[in-house]
C-alpha cells in the first residue's frame, strides 16, 4: 500500500506525463507538522520549464488531482498538501499490513542481484575488539535490510589470518606455550604468548630473527609451521563462533587473508602487463599521483606481500566468483585510505566494476572518551561484555517477572539486544560512548525499550483474543488517536529504502524507537481492550504494529520475545 506512489501517478498525468511518476515519487515528503498534512509535494523545481512561479503550479495542481484517498488538498506557497482520508487509508493500510505480515516493507530494489558484504574480520590470536562488534553489527544489519530489498547478501568473513605475527607466534608457542592451555583459553593464551615475545625481544634479538625465519618457513609450506598455524586458527575460530552465536550472526565464507596467499602473483603478473607497477626505496607502488592519493604499497622490499595485496586479489576473486552487483566493505574509518586506494587500483587496471565496491566506515568505540585499545589493561573483552548484559537482563527479569517462562533465552534476547541496538541507534559513523546500564535501560531509546513495547502489544494481543486473521471489516467512526501510530506503519517501507541507499541501519532504529513511542503514547490515552464497536479495529491496528516493531528489530539484528 503505496500512498505516495499514488500521489506520484496523479502528479504525472497532471503534469502531462513529461516527469516519469517514479521520479515524482522521489520528491514527495512527509511534512514536519501534521498540521500541514500527510504528504507535500514541493512545485520549485517546475518553474522554469513551465516559465510560471511555483505558487501558481501548486495552485493548478491541486485542482487537478483528485482520488478517494485525499480528504483535503491545501496550498501552502509553493506546496501541494495532502491530507489523506483516514478512514480508507487506515482500513487499506491494516489490511495490508495483516495480510503480507513480515514481508510488508519488502522492495524490489536489488532485482536478486548478490551484494557481498566484507564485515567482522578478526584477527586469529588476538581479541575481538569493539571495531569488530561493530563491523559485525552493522554488517550484519545491512545484509538483512539487502535481504529485505531483494539483493542477495553475502556475508563474507576476512580474516587476519595471515602476517609476520604468525612467525613470532610459532616462536613464542614453541618455547613456553603449552597445548593444554592453549585449548583451554586460546585467545587468551596466545595473546599472552604474543606479549610475552615482545617482551623478551626487547633483551634478546635472536628472538626476532627466530620469528622471521618460523615465518618464512610457514610461507614456504613447512608441514610444522603449518599445521601450528592451522590450530591456532582453529582455536581462535572455535572462540569467536561462541560470540556468533550469542549474536545470532552465520557467514557465508570465512575466507581470510591466508585464504589469498595463491592468488596474489597473478595480481602482480597483471599490474606489471599494464605497467603500473613502480620501484620506490626497493618497493613495487602503484602510483595514485591524479587521484591525489598516497601511492599503494604492493610488494615489499623483502619481497613480502601487504595487506593491500590481498584486498586487490580478494576483489578480483569475489567479482569473478560471485558476479556481485554491490560490494561492500564495513571497516572502521581509520582504514578509508587503504579502501580509497583500493578502488583507485582496481580503477586504473582497467575494472569499471571498481565503482560499485563501498567502504562502509564506522566511528569508534570510547570507554570514558578515551579509545578501546586491545593492548594491555584496556581490554574488554566482548564475551564478558555479552555475558556481563545477558545477566543484568536476567536480573530485570527476576525483578519485574518473576514467573516468567524461558528466561534465560529471553534474557540472552534482550541482554545481546541492548548491544546491538545501543550500537545502531546513531548513524554510524559517530563514535559511541560504551555503559552497560545506558544500553540496558526499559525506557528511553534503547533496544529492550523496544521488545517490551513489543511484548505489551503482544499481551494485549493475547487478552483480546486476537485472531491473527481479520474476520470484519475494521470499523472506526474516527482515527484521529490512532492517526500518529498509522502514519509511522505507513513509512516502514520508506524507512528500509533509505536505510538501504545510504547504508544506515540507524534510519530503522530511529523508526522502531519513534513506532515504540507513538503506539505506547496511544495505548496510554486510549482503552484498547474496552468492549466497544471498534474493538477489533483497535487490535488490528496493535497486530499491525507487532508486526512492524518485530520486522524493523529482525532488520536490526535483534529478536522479540513475546513475553519479557
Ligand atoms: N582484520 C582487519 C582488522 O582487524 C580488518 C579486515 C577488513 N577487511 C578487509 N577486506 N580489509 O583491521
Amino acid at each position: 500500500m503505496n500512498f505516495k506512489k499514488e500521489l506520484a501517478a496523479l502528479l504525472s498525468t497532471s503534469l502531462d506525463n513529461e516527469i516519469p511518476a517514479s521520479e515524482l515519487e522521489l520528491l514527495i515528503e512527509k511534512p514536519k507538522s501534521e498540521v500541514h498534512g500527510d504528504l507535500a509535494f514541493p512545485c520549485f523545481f517546475l518553474a522554469k520549464t513551465k516559465r510560471k512561479s511555483p505558487n501558481v503550479i501548486a495552485e493548478e495542481l491541486s485542482k487537478k488531482i483528485a482520488s478517494p484517498i485525499f480528504e483535503k488538498i491545501e496550498v501552502i506557497g509553493a506546496y501541494v498538501n495532502i491530507f489523506l482520508n483516514k478512514q480508507t487509508v487506515a482500513q487499506k493500510l491494516i489490511t495490508d499490513i495483516l495480510q503480507k505480515k513480515e514481508s510488508y516493507g519488502a522492495l524490489d530494489l536489488g532485482e536478486g542481484g548478490k551484494v557481498t558484504i566484507d564485515m567482522s574480520s578478526p584477527n586469529i590470536a588476538k581479541p575481538f575488539s569493539m571495531g569488530h562488534l561493530r563491523s559485525t553489527v552493522i554488517g550484519n544489519s545491512l545484509a538483512l535490510i539487502a535481504d529485505k530489498c531483494n539483493y542477495y547478501p553475502l556475508k563474507i568473513n576476512h580474516l587476519g589470518d595471515w602476517g609476520t605475527q604468525f612467525g613470532k607466534l610459532i616462536t613464542a608457542y614453541k618455547l613456553w606455550g603449552e597445548a593444554e592451555q592453549v585449548r583451554k583459553n586460546p585467545i587468551k593464551e596466545l595473546l599472552a604468548l604474543y606479549i610475552k615475545f615482545h617482551e623478551e625481544a626487547q633483551t634478546d634479538p635472536s628472538l626476532v630473527e627466530e620469528g622471521r625465519k618460523w615465518f618464512k618457513r610457514l610461507e614456504e609450506g613447512d608441514a610444522e609451521a603449518l599445521t601450528l598455524w592451522q590450530w591456532f586458527r582453529d582455536e581462535s575460530l572455535t572462540e569467536f563462533s561462541r560470540i556468533y552465536e550469542l549474536m545470532n550472526v552465520q557467514f557465508d565464507s570465512f575466507a581470510g587473508e591466508a585464504f589469498y596467499n595463491d592468488k596474489m602473483d597473478p595480481v602482480v603478473k597483471l599490474l606489471e602487463e599494464k605497467q603500473l607497477l613502480v620501484e620506490s626505496d626497493q618497493a613495487l607502488v602503484v602510483e595514485l599521483t591524479e587521484e591525489q592519493l598516497p601511492p599503494c604499497l604492493i610488494k615489499k622490499s623483502d619481497g613480502a606481500t601487504l595487506y593491500a595485496t590481498r584486498d586487490l586479489a580478494a576483489a578480483i576473486y569475489r567479482k569473478e566468483n560471485y558476479d556481485f552487483k554491490k560490494s561492500l566493505y564495513v571497516v572502521g574509518h581509520e582504514q578509508s585510505l587503504h579502501f580509497k586506494q583500493l578502488i583507485a587500483v582496481l580503477d586504473k587496471m582497467g575494472y569499471g566494476w571498481a565503482q560499485q565496491m563501498d567502504h562502509v566506515p564506522f566511528g569508534m568505540m570510547l570507554k570514558d572518551g578515551k579509545k578501546m585499545s586491545t593492548r594491555k589493561g584496556k581490554v574488554i573483552l566482548l564475551e564478558e561484555v555479552l555475558n556481563e548484559s545477558i545477566s543484568m537482563a536476567r536480573q530485570n527479569i527476576e525483578e519485574k517477572n518473576p514467573n516468567l517462562l524461558y528466561k534465560d533465552e529471553v534474557a540472552r534476547q534482550v541482554g545481546v539486544g541492548a548491544v546491538i541496538f545501543h550500537d545502531l541507534k546513531n548513524h554510524r559513523m559517530n563514535d559511541i560512548e560504551f555503559s552497560l546500564e545506558e544500553m540496558l535501560r526499559f525506557e528511553g531509546e534503547t533496544g529492550p525499550y523496544v521488545q517490551y513495547t513489543y511484548a505489551r502489544a503482544c499481551s494485549i494481543l493475547r487478552k483480546g483474543q486476537w485472531q491473527s486473521e481479520l474476520s470484519a471489516e475494521i470499523n472506526h467512526d474516527s482515527w484521529d488517536k490512532e492517526w500518529k501510530v498509522i502514519s509511522y506503519l505507513m513509512e516502514f517501507p520508506n524507512t528500509i529504502k533509505r536505510a538501504f541507499e545510504n547504508l544506515d541501519p540507524s534510519q530503522v532504529a530511529k523508526y522502531v524507537i519513534d513506532l515504540a513511542q507513538a503506539f505506547n503514547k496511544y495505548y496510554g490515552e486510549v482503552k484498547i481492550l474496552e468492549e466497544s464497536a471498534e474493538q477489533q479495529a483497535k487490535l488490528a491496528l496493535t497486530a499491525s504494529v507487532t508486526i512492524v516493531l518485530k520486522e524493523g528489530l529482525r532488520l536490526l539484528g535483534l529478536e522479540a520475545p513475546e513475553e519479557m
